[in-house]
């Protein structure tokens, strides 16, 4: 598409997230209560519906998709999905195609996604204590995701780590998270911990802000800010001692929306464009309603028109309810 999704305030929208499922084979802390409920199966857009829908974005001139949860791979027939992917990018219709993964299915799945074109990745790794990471993730297992990652690298992708900043442990983490990450040649991200959806928990024990990371991290290691920008969240820095870069993304204490490019659907076929906020456009109720793509092109065009400014995350005190009632693995991050 040559048209371009544009907003009011300017702002082109050539990145579509787009979620496969709510479900995930972990219970993240920061992510998840102990006990949720997942969506019918029905609400699910089916593996045609996902590629009509991608189809139709493509054509509003997003060029970039990625893939996102709960966890994606947990997805029956997730390859299908991948594959008529790959052809949009074989076909030159996509520029990037990617995804986000907590990494424990990894060693199955790495080599299958490198075929349908996946070059980089992103995974999920808070810890690489095993003990932690059970406790942090309730129960899964960090020896699948070291392997997953592995198996990714082998089969030649580039892999970005994410690491979701908490208080009583990324501070002492920080330091094997970067040496690891570097050692290997991957960047490390680290990211605020953002109010969505009722985890069960206040907040503010978990909440770690990124300036006093920053400056845990450089009583041991030289940073030096870099001007790259990926089109994404993250300001990145580079490590004088390993020569590896490590990013921020920082929604709480610096705001970034500015510049955002991305909207994002959930597995549901709920268009929201903004992460932070309660907008929602039911795209999966116009595509069940008319076959024909033209209702749904013109829904999308006014949905992004009206993409909101920015967030306005606050991490509440006193056990406030979060400011958004839907949970991350709904929206896909
Ligand atoms: P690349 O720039 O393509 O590497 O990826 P990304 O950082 O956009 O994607 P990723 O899935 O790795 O996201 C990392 C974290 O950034 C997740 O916690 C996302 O929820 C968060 N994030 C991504 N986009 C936004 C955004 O627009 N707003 C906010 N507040 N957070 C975002
Ligand atoms: N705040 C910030 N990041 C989160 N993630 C999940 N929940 C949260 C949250 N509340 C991260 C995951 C993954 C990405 C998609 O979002 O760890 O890296
Ligand atoms: Fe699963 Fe990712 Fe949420 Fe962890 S953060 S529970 S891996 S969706």
């Amino acid at each position: 598409g040559t048209c371009g999704l544009i907003d009011t305030f300017g702002r082109h929208v050539r990145y579509l997230r787009l979620s496969v499922t709510d479900r995930c084979d972990l219970r993240c802390v920061y992510c998840m209560s102990e006990h949720m409920t997942f969506m019918p199966r029905k609400d699910l857009l089916s593996l045609e519906e996902l590629d009509r829908l991608a189809e139709a974005f493509i054509r509003r001139g997003v060029s970039k998709i990625r893939i996102t949860g709960g966890e994606p791979l947990v997805r029956k027939d997730i390859m299908t999905l991948f594959a008529a992917f790959g052809a949009q990018l074989n076909a030159g219709r996509l520029r990037e195609l990617t995804l986000t993964t907590n990494g424990t299915s990894l060693a199955q799945f790495a080599d299958g996604l490198a075929r349908c074109g996946v070059k980089r990745i992103n995974v999920s790794l808070d810890t690489l204590d095993p003990d932690l990471y059970r406790s942090l993730t309730r129960g899964g297992v960090l020896a699948k995701v070291l392997e997953g990652i592995e198996a990714a690298r082998s089969v030649g992708l580039a892999v970005k780590i994410n690491v979701v900043a908490l208080r009583g442990s990324t501070a002492t983490e920080a330091d094997r998270l970067i040496r690891f990450a570097h050692d290997r040649n991957m960047t490390v991200t680290f990211i605020e911990t953002m109010p969505l959806g009722d985890i069960g928990v206040d907040r503010i024990d978990q909440y770690l802000p990124l300036d006093q990371l920053r400056r845990s991290i450089e009583e041991r290691w030289t940073l030096s800010d870099l001007p790259l920008r990926t089109g994404g969240p993250a300001r990145y820095a580079r490590v004088a001692e390993t020569g590896g870069v490590i990013g921020f993304i920082t929604p709480l204490t610096h705001n970034f929306c500015e510049d955002c490019n991305r909207v994002r659907v959930t597995a549901a076929g709920i268009l929201h464009t903004c992460l932070g906020q309660e907008d929602a456009v039911d795209l999966k109720a116009v595509m069940r309603r008319s076959h024909d793509d033209t209702e749904l092109m013109r829904t999308i065009d006014g949905a992004i028109r009206d993409k909101p400014r920015g967030h306005d995350f606050v991490i509440n005190r006193n056990g406030a309810p979060p400011a958004l009632s839907r949970h991350m693995s709904a929206t896909g991050g």
